[in-house]
């Protein structure tokens, strides 16, 4: 009998190819570049065993109810997993495939970008030499700070946290402290200072958020973290949205507590077009392109595709999520 499994979104045909002549499963996909309303979401998921899903996807108890008893696993094209009900997942026994590793080097290099884009302030020379900004050389005319000689602060020295590290240390960072839920010893290479997120938040020059989207990163960085950091310091977020609070950041930019900010996320994402921190300019938004290479996605579809099939099957996924691992968040 063929499992059936719910695709989120249209993949690309290699990825088809793999996951249907495994020959295991009946494939059903919401075919679109677009995401699925959320109608079509609770109409796709019925009686599947196995659902491939964005990390657009709101995947929580209601989803988890309209698949069914059926449901086997939960493939998500990313690392992050904040947008999955794990309690909910748990509950019902179902596993999670992930792509961590694989994204690595794609989101760090888009970190090392965005973080040079904002603080040599990249977007705005690039807007002055198309509107007529750009009169003569002067001496201060859109300068910034420069990495080197600098100190940068990693919250969330992970797998991404350590690959930015890496990639900064050749710019001539003097000090690289970190701070997180433990000492990584994989610090040492990257000769990584394991401080007390005060510290971190008072002594950086440039502060990189790279931690998951967990209860107690929800909302990190607010008024009294932005109040602390330097005037001068420049804040970059390439994680989740959500560990910041963005009336808080627009607060702290506006006012010039801080320099200035280049964030990959944000909530919501989409931006509203409308929203106050695009009338910045010391804000730089993208959106939610780290891992946006070719190979890079071609890599993460290919595991997520990988995982579904060996979940669906009840066998070893290449990459699954070690649930009973995870702190539980109620
Ligand atoms: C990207 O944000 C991911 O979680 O893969
Ligand atoms: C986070 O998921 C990381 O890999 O750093």
């Amino acid at each position: 009998e063929l499992m059936k499994v719910f695709v989120t979104r249209r993949i690309s045909p290699e990825a088809m190819k793999i996951l249907t002549t495994a020959g295991v499963c009946e494939v059903s996909l919401w075919d679109s570049e677009e995401p699925a309303p959320r109608s079509e979401l609770l109409k796709g998921v019925q009686g599947a065993h196995g659902i491939l899903c964005m990390l657009s996807d709101e995947i929580d108890a209601e989803v988890l109810d309209a698949a069914g008893p059926n449901l086997k696993v939960i493939s998500t094209l990313s690392v992050g997993y904040d947008h999955l009900a794990l309690d909910e997942v748990k509950k019902r026994g179902i596993r999670v495939g992930y792509t961590p590793d694989v994204l690595t080097d794609a989101t760090a290099e888009l970190t090392v970008a965005l973080l040079l884009a904002t603080a040599r302030r990249i977007p705005e020379g690039l807007e002055e030499v198309k509107n007529g900004g750009w009169s003569s050389w002067k001496p201060f005319w859109l300068c910034g700070n420069g990495l080197s000689g600098s100190t940068v602060g990693i919250i969330g020295l992970g797998r991404i946290g350590m690959a930015i590290s890496r990639r900064l240390m050749p710019f001539g960072v003097k000090r690289l402290l970190y701070s997180g839920r433990t000492a990584k010893p994989h610090a040492t290479e990257v000769n990584g200072e394991f401080v007390p997120l005060d510290t971190l938040i008072t002594e950086s020059d440039f502060i990189v958020v790279s931690c998951s989207l967990t209860p107690e990163t929800q909302g990190l960085c607010d008024k009294a973290f932005f109040s602390k950091m330097k005037n001068t310091a420049v804040f970059v977020n390439s994680s989740r949205g959500a560990v910041v609070n963005q009336e808080d950041l627009y607060e702290a930019l506006s006012s010039g507590q801080i320099a200035a900010a280049g964030l990959d996320v944000t909530t919501p994402e989409p931006l509203p077009t409308n929203h106050p921190l695009l009338t910045l300019k010391n804000c730089v938004v993208l959106p939610h392109i780290g891992s946006a290479t070719y190979s890079t996605r071609r890599t993460m579809l290919a595991l997520a595709v990988r995982n579904l099939l060996g979940g669906v099957q009840g066998t070893e996924m290449p990459s699954e999520l070690a649930l009973s691992s995870l702190k539980s968040s109620c």
